[in-house]
């Protein structure tokens, strides 16, 4: 017994806001932010819209192409580091919107959770807890953008940033560049045929901590919410670039290499590779080194940055409707996030 994926669906929040957009708010360019992480583009949740919100969305696609209704559900599994409240996870909130109310799991391996994910897939279908499964990817990062000038970076207003404000965007600019929202949803069916699992390695690495983490906001102070940490900006992410550039260059090969050599798979035999699209030159590095030919990859990083946990689903949805992905297909995903977790699967399609 494996899992197949039946359907697929993605959404994005509004319009693109273009690299050029966001000198709006903060200095840089297009050719800095191009160059350096591959991304021209993404998308942002609007003022009041949370990841529930964009997950109903892309989940009315999924469940649209997999010809079943809500009710044919009967788990759901949750992957955002952005949830719409600090409590209850964002899976029961998007049960209740579809109206079904079956178990519900958030999962919080940031940009690794898929990984997780497929391995929790696996054991729920074959202990025979769940037939059909609903695995969301999604986050709402723009809560955390380190400008309030939204008016400005939309070109709704033609008042001029104050030079305080730009400057709390600058500092934060390196990381402020990458992200992006949007949601990804994918449907998984307990099936006979030869699909589904073949071998996973997932990690998890707790003294990379302090490397990406939004070091406020967290029930260490008291109250966990205080104008202080707005003051100091400890809302926004804090990422030690080159460090994480550099761990995920040398540990998502070397994950890459060791699953095929336990599972006896060769490299040349993987129809695609799948990889979290956190940084399209931290891609282009993982396939030198594999030896992969660029047509293997597909990347969509161009278009919506870095959704963290919602890339894999939203560019594996992207992959299904353009026909690239097709049943029986041999796929390895691999990803790594904030944590640090990371990893890689070889799933059969
Ligand atoms: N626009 C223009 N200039 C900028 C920007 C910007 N957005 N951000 C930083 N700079 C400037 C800096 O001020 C600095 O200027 P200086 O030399 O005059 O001091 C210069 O550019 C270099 O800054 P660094 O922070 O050292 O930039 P770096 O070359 O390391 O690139 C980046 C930053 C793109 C984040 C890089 O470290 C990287 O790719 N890291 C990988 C991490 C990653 O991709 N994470 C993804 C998200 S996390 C996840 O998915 C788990």
């Amino acid at each position: 017994m494996g899992f197949e994926v039946i359907g697929t669906g993605m959404y994005v929040p509004g319009e693109p806001v273009t690299n050029t957009q966001l000198t709006r708010v903060m200095d840089t360019s297009d050719e800095w932010i191009h160059q350096r992480s591959g991304i021209r583009q993404r998308h942002f949740a609007a003022e009041g819209q949370g990841v529930s919100d964009m997950a109903f969305e892309a989940t009315k696609r999924a469940l649209e192409a997999a010809r079943i209704g809500p009710k044919d559900i009967d788990y759901i599994l949750f992957a955002t580091m952005t949830p719409d409240y600090v409590f209850p996870g964002s899976g029961a909130v998007l049960g209740g919107k579809l109206g079904i109310n079956v178990p519900a799991l958030d999962i919080r391996q940031q940009c690794g959770a898929m990984l997780y994910g497929l391995q929790l897939i696996d054991g729920l279908i074959k202990s025979g807890v769940a037939k059909t499964i609903l695995f969301i990817g999604a986050e709402a990062h723009a809560g955390f953008m380190p400008w309030d000038d939204w008016d400005i970076l939309e070109g709704k207003t033609d008042r001029k940033q104050t030079p305080e404000q730009r400057e709390r965007a600058n500092k934060h600019r390196a990381v402020a560049v990458l992200f992006g929202d949007g949601a990804g949803a994918m449907v998984f069916r307990a099936t006979d045929r030869d699909a589904g699992l073949i071998a996973a390695k997932v990690h998890s690495d707790g003294t990379y901590v302090d490397e990406l983490l939004i070091p406020g906001c967290g029930f260490k102070t008291r109250p966990y919410c205080q104008p202080r940490l707005y003051e100091e900006m400890l809302y926004v992410p804090y990422m030690n670039g080159k460090e994480v550039f550099k761990f995920a260059v040398t540990t998502l090969p070397k994950c890459a290499r060791q699953l095929c050599e336990e599972s006896k798979t060769p490299i040349e035999k993987i129809d695609w590779f799948l990889a979290h699209q956190a940084n399209a030159r931290i891609n282009d590095y993982v396939r030198e080194q594999l030896d992969v030919p660029v047509e293997k990859m597909p990347m969509n990083i161009d278009r919506y940055g870095n959704t963290s946990a919602g890339t894999l689903p939203i560019l594996i949805d992207e992959c299904t409707r353009d026909g690239k992905l097709k049943k029986g297909d041999l796929t390895m995903m691999f990803a790594l996030g904030a944590g640090m977790h990371w990893g890689c699967a070889l799933v059969r399609w």
